[in-house]
């Protein structure tokens, strides 16, 4: 039925209304890029428009729907785009905070919640997952991403599409998902964003292009280009990514959209001459539509005049999309997604509202607690100095790319969310202490002025008073919690860093307050990995909120007073400095391996290390504490064999020693020691949240395959080869028991 509907449409379609329907125009309500086209309107109403981001409530989408079903010829309705990344209204905590929770219900669970809300305020397609592996902190997306590793990052994806997805597309609840950025964005030399990558094959394929695969596997309904150049090709002009890889070896069944005027960068990119052969490159590559760079609108008729582009080849990517019109079942009712009512009831509903908040507790990484200094004891306390700029702000709570979230009212303060959960039985004494905003010298800062991010305006003795009230209020108060960290506008797109200090005089606040000798807790605001060296050497606990939400501020309360026990683990390594970028868990041993516990160091001096920092993180991939103790037992194996069509099971005794109950996220992770290319010190193969009683002890385990341990060779042959392996099950990648075993022919 879908394919005669198509046909038949297609075949009433002019040339003009064929193209239109290859354009993606921004509405001016929201920019997420530089603006060129503010005849939007008119546009669609010349049938030249087949989808508009940027634009969502039921009655401003209806506005514009009316305009593309009543007043062109043939009535298509538009697609609705945006990116609802972390949350529409009810925002999740910041997407590299969620895959901390190493919870792919949780994963799931937002992806469901931001597509019911999405879909009932007018969108019926979001940007997202974003699924580029991260692995350069500077990067201000980093916080966009689903963290360093690859099998991570490929399930949290995933999950995020079936959340979004559904189980049926024509449902009112569902949007149609966007896998991005296709491919190699995070790898932008320098962590500056929109800068080239350059990378091998192998490593391509072994850590870039897996998560994308399972999306398609997955049923994703488009794909968006990458803005980079990939190894001498910008992403968005390249046939091997987008036709090659995408459509012919995996089998890709949606439409591919590009980032924002990405086909007009080809030209600087120096790839193409003018906007009119970038044009002609991307829609031969395999780019279907083309966001608000209007490059098809102008130059597709030519090209296709002067034999440069097939009039197949605009019928099939004209075909794609309407069959997603097809699908969401907009030719039936293009107003279905535009249902004030609706609306009215999902939109931050109580219930959604209390899922963000329990994402936000268990996205919460623990990342320090000397003497236990978290939870409080609220028994043994009677003031509490909550100090920091993020300590009553509202604004950062809900981070980057939440674009349609309240940043003023609705979102729940630290201060807000301590004040609900202890009423008046401990009295909060607050001060804002320090900016975090930039402390960069005014000429800088006035070249920036209409830049996003904050450049210090206050004068020295006014950063000098806001010192001297905060430590006034922790002078009269048991305890200091500082809520600290960055800006939410420092993370997400066209925000990248060369420092990962804590921005401002938020360390100058600190070292005051520490002259006091109380206890100093630490919840740290940010999207990124930060240098947190001298937080690590001065405070007593850390907690990592990133930024987590609506609901931030309870989920935050219930984890400092021990309601909710810490359970979330890093999906990103924290270095100790920038100097060590690039840093992730599973690099290779090079040829010359440092060895930290060698006592005798001179024999270490020509190995691979700095002279003037250990080569180890300050955090490692995966940690993260927990309010109670889990032991685990030395590995059994079900034998010190596997076989190539075999099955091996690894199992360890997790016991809760401590004091609370509690849930632990139990890593697997395997090395091959030799292989026909050199393989990393570690890789994740496995992991289980599991929850445990006080005192209880549970055995866990994990089942190993060749599969599960085959590689990219030489020339991308993928395969499992024999030889000698180690796997490593525990609560980090650096806090691991070890056993051995051979995989044989
Ligand atoms: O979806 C985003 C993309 O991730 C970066 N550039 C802008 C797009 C649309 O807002």
């Amino acid at each position: 039925k879908m394919d005669t509907f198509i046909d038949e449409l297609i075949g009433k379609m002019t040339l003009k209304e064929k193209i239109g329907q290859l354009d993606l125009q921004t509405s001016f309500r929201d920019l997420t890029g530089p603006s060129i086209n503010e005849d939007y309107e008119q546009q669609i109403k010349d049938g030249h428009v087949g989808a508009v981001f940027n634009a969502y409530e039921p009655d401003f989408n209806r506005n514009l729907q009316k305009m593309a079903v009543e007043e062109t010829r043939l009535g298509i309705p538009m697609l609705f785009g945006y990116d609802v990344i972390h949350g529409h209204k009810t925002i999740f905590p910041q997407s590299l905070g969620e895959v901390a929770s190493w919870d792919l219900e949780v994963a799931e669970v937002g992806a469901r919640v931001a597509a019911r809300e999405a879909a009932a305020d007018g969108i019926m397609w979001t940007f997202a997952p974003m699924a580029d592996i991260a692995r350069d902190p500077r990067w201000g997306r980093v916080s966009e991403s689903a963290g360093e590793d690859v099998y991570l990052n490929t399930l949290m994806s995933v999950a995020r599409v079936h959340g979004f997805q559904g189980d049926d597309l024509g449902a009112t609840d569902t949007v149609l998902a966007t896998a991005k950025h296709f491919v190699g964005y995070g790898l932008a030399q320098g962590g500056r964003d929109y800068h080239s990558t350059d990378v091998s094959l192998q490593e391509l394929w072994t850590t870039q292009l897996p998560p994308f695969k399972a999306m398609v596997d997955a049923g994703v309904a488009t794909f968006m280009t990458a803005f980079n150049d990939l190894n001498g090709i910008p992403a968005t002009g390249s046939k091997e990514l987008l036709t090659d890889i995408l459509r012919d070896q995996w089998g890709f069944e949606g439409f591919v959209v590009t980032d924002y005027t990405a086909i007009n960068e080809l030209v600087p990119h120096g790839f193409a001459r003018d906007d009119k052969h970038a044009a002609e490159i991307a829609f031969n590559a395999g780019a279907d539509m083309d966001m608000v760079g209007r490059v098809y609108l102008d130059y597709m008729e030519e090209l296709l005049d002067e034999g440069k582009v097939s009039i197949e080849q605009i019928d099939h990517s004209v075909r794609l999309i309407l069959e997603m019109k097809w699908r969401l079942g907009l030719f039936e009712d293009p107003y279905m997604y535009f249902d004030e009512q609706r609306a009215e009831q999902e939109i931050l509903s109580a219930e959604n509202l209390e899922l963000a908040r329990d994402a936000a507790r268990k996205s919460a990484v623990l990342l320090k607690n000397d003497n236990a200094a978290l939870p409080l004891k609220l028994d043994e306390l009677s003031s509490i100095a909550l100090i920091g700029p993020l300590a009553d702000n509202k604004r950062d709570m809900i981070g980057n790319w939440a674009a349609a979230g309240d940043r003023e009212t609705v979102p729940v303060s630290v201060k807000s969310g301590l004040e609900a959960r202890l009423g008046d039985k401990v009295a909060i004494n607050y001060a804002t202490g320090a900016t975090y905003d930039f402390m960069v010298d005014a000429d800088f800062a006035e070249s920036r002025a209409d830049h996003m991010v904050g450049y210090n305006q206050q004068s020295e003795a006014e950063l000098a008073a806001m010192i001297a009230e905060a430590v006034a209020a922790a002078e009269k108060s048991d305890v200091i919690v500082l809520a600290i960290g960055e800006d939410q506008r420092m993370s997400g797109e066209a925000s990248s860093r060369v420092e990962l200090t804590l921005p401002g005089n938020q360390r100058e606040l600190m070292i005051e307050l520490k002259k006091l000798g109380k206890p100093m807790i630490g919840v740290l605001f940010s999207g990124r990995p930060n240098d947190l060296q001298w937080e690590q050497a001065n405070l007593d606990a850390i907690l990592h909120a990133w930024y987590p939400g609506t609901s931030g501020g309870h989920a935050i309360a219930d984890l400092l007073v021990g309601d909710y026990n810490p359970s979330g683990k890093l999906p990103m390594t924290f270095p100790r400095s920038v100097g060590q970028i690039p840093l992730y868990y599973n690099m290779k041993n090079t040829g010359r391996p440092y060895n930290a516990d060698n006592e005798n160091q001179r024999q270490e001096h020509y190995k691979s290390r700095y002279d003037d920092s250990p080569n180890s993180p300050l955090y490692a991939f995966g940690h993260g504490l927990s309010y109670t103790n889990f032991e685990y037992s030395e590995i059994t194996l079900s034998s010190d064999t596997l076989t190539m069509d075999g099955e091996l099971t690894v199992s360890v005794d997790i016991t809760n020693s401590g004091d609370f109950a509690g849930e632990e996220v139990v890593q697997l992770y395997t090395r091959q020691l030799v292989a026909s290319t050199t393989r990393p010190v570690q890789e994740l193969k496995g992991f289980e949240k599991v929850h445990f009683e006080k005192g209880e002890t549970k055995t866990i385990s994990f089942t190993l395959t060749a599969e599960d341990l085959a590689f990219y060779r030489a020339g991308l042959n993928w395969g499992s080869e024999a030889g000698d392996f180690h796997v490593f099950v525990g609560t980090a990648s650096d806090q691991v028991q070890k056993a051995e075993f051979t995989l044989v022919d």
